[in-house]
């Protein structure tokens, strides 16, 4: 290689660093304000996977388990779930209302889901795109806005 050629190259890596920099200012501005930008890149996004991953190993695992299998009697699996493949309301209203949002006396599980409405509309729909994009369901990814819609409904 020809002192000119490395030198090339090394402009060029210093171009790809200024570029990934660049990147990650709007991402961070957009994870402070609102989860819209990032729920609208899919949940193929780097962004959005690892933190819907995380919000649920956190807030729904130990009920329903790390692979949505859930436990029998007591807990529903998660995988091929009706309200995970339906519209977009099933999985939001769960977390906001829990049990509640379920109608009275046909619960065939021993437990109870608790609300979990302290939650931000963007940590929900975070959630909920996880849920909805994993364990066998293909119902696709939730806004933040979808979740605001719900709770004032
Ligand atoms: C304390 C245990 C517990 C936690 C924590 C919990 N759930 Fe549940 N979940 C349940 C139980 C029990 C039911 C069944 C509700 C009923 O029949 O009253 C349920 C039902 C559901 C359903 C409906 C499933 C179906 O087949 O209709 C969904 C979806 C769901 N939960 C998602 C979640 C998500 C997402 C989280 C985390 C944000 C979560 N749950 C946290 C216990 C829990």
């Amino acid at each position: 290689m020809k002192v000119n050629d490395s030198r090339r190259l090394q402009g060029a890596a210093a171009a790809v660093c200024v570029g990934a920099l660049l990147i990650a200012v709007p991402l961070a501005d957009a994870a402070g304000t609102t989860i819209n930008d990032i729920a609208v890149i899919g949940h193929n996004s780097a962004a959005s996977e690892p933190a819907g991953e995380l919000l649920y190993a956190t807030n729904c695992g130990g009920c329903h388990q790390a692979d949505g299998g859930g436990v029998p009697m007591m807990q529903p699996q998660l995988i091929g779930a009706p309200r995970a493949n339906d519209s977009k309301g099933g999985v939001i209203d769960m977390i906001l209302f829990g049990s509640n949002a379920i109608e009275p006396g046909t619960s065939e599980f021993s437990n109870e889901m608790p609300s979990l409405s302290q939650l931000s509309d963007k940590e929900i729909a975070l959630i909920v795109s996880y849920v909805r994009t994993h364990f066998e369901n293909n119902g696709g990814p939730v806004t933040a806005d979808d979740v605001s819609k719900r709770r004032t409904q």
